[in-house]
């Protein structure tokens, strides 16, 4: 008889892709609908072919601006345009989402009423727009809520906190492509095989290092910061007598930055200033997919007075302080910050 389990030639002839461990996931409920699984596919497509687009972008002339400004007074690159329309149109046609969040568009996006579904996904297509032109590691955000009784969301859902979300996760341009996700257990990543298409299970209930060696934030606003980041950061370089003091990296890109803290363990900080009094960071599509997913692996997410999964929004795109990796180092600094 032919043995179909295993591998021939380091091919794996049963590997787990994104759509069947969500499909097995999904199995393993009872009740379950299948919608989300729906949903993760339209969205793995998106990000396939924004990773696909990253990758020409050289080639197709897609590096450089748009000529527009978007709702946060930043300038649009050619690139993050192309992604937005990639997310709201593959979202929208996996007949399961009912609303969009996007860091691109001011308003809510409501999706037209024959494509209509129960969830509600907030999205940033495209994070890290600075680093596009130079080639330096780039990401995208998203988090998925619903409402309680499984009815179709209107505008006034879109404002619900980060410990409401079913799912969350983000995507990463880099060296390779992986996406991580969480649908509310420890999240696992996915790491694209360029050979077949198709995201294979790389990384399996990703969990955080206690404590880690690495501190990451944007040391040149040193003179905006409260007092209590400043002596955390002080306390990370000048360690007590026979201790090694933490190593700095910062690429700029958050969802780089942040996968680097869940592989290696550590810290990455972005907080409120005296010019940014509520930071840069925006809740709704990057802080609170972030904290979902380090608290998921056991780490912690804080804007220094409360979790991040906590804050209830109040406006679409707000901003909020955001500090999280490792349990130990997220609570050596919320004692600086006290
Ligand atoms: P963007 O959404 O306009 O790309 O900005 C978000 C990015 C994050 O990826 C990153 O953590 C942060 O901005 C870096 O900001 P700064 O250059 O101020 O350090
Ligand atoms: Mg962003």
């Amino acid at each position: 008889m032919t043995d179909h389990s295993s591998g021939i030639d380091g091919i794996d002839t049963d590997c787990i892709t994104l759509t069947r461990f969500v499909l097995e996931g999904q199995k393993s409920h009872p009740g379950a609908t299948g919608d989300l699984t729906m949903l993760l596919n339209s969205l793995m497509c998106a990000i396939k072919a924004v990773s696909a687009a990253v990758r020409r972008a050289g080639i197709a002339q897609l590096y450089g601006m748009a000529g527009s400004i978007n709702i946060q007074g930043e300038t649009v690159q050619k690139l993050d345009v192309l992604a937005n329309q990639l997310f709201i149109n593959q979202m929208s046609s996996s007949f399961n989402v009912g609303i969009m969040i996007s860091e691109e568009n001011e308003q809510v996006i409501i999706v037209e009423p024959k494509k209509r579904g129960k969830y509600i996904v907030a999205f940033d297509p495209l994070d890290g727009s600075s680093n596009i032109d130079c080639l330096v590691s780039i990401g995208s955000i998203f988090g998925i809520w619903k409402v309680d009784d499984d009815r179709i969301p209107t505008v006034k859902d879109a404002l619900q906190p980060g410990r409401q979300m079913v799912a969350a996760g983000y995507a990463l341009y880099g060296s390779g492509v992986m996406v991580v996700i969480s649908t509310g257990d420890a999240p696992s990543g996915f790491t694209l095989d360029p050979n077949i298409g198709e995201f294979v299970l790389t990384h399996k209930d990703m969990q955080i290092k206690p404590r880690g060696s690495i501190y990451s934030i944007n040391e040149a606003y040193t003179k905006d910061w409260e007092p209590g980041v400043l002596k955390y950061v002080e306390k990370c370089k000048f360690p007590p007598e026979g201790k090694s003091p933490y190593n700095a990296r910062y690429i700029g890109s958050m969802v780089a930055d942040v996968h680097r803290t869940l592989i290696f363990g550590g810290i990455f900080m972005y907080p409120a200033s005296k010019k940014s009094p509520k930071g840069k960071l925006r809740l709704l599509y990057e802080c609170c997919p972030m904290a979902y997913i380090m608290e998921k692996a056991g780490g912690k997410a804080t804007d220094g007075k409360q979790r991040i999964l906590d804050i209830v929004p109040e406006q679409l795109h707000e901003r909020s302080a955001c500090f999280l990796g490792s349990k130990e180092d997220v609570d050596d600094l919320i004692a600086c910050l006290n």
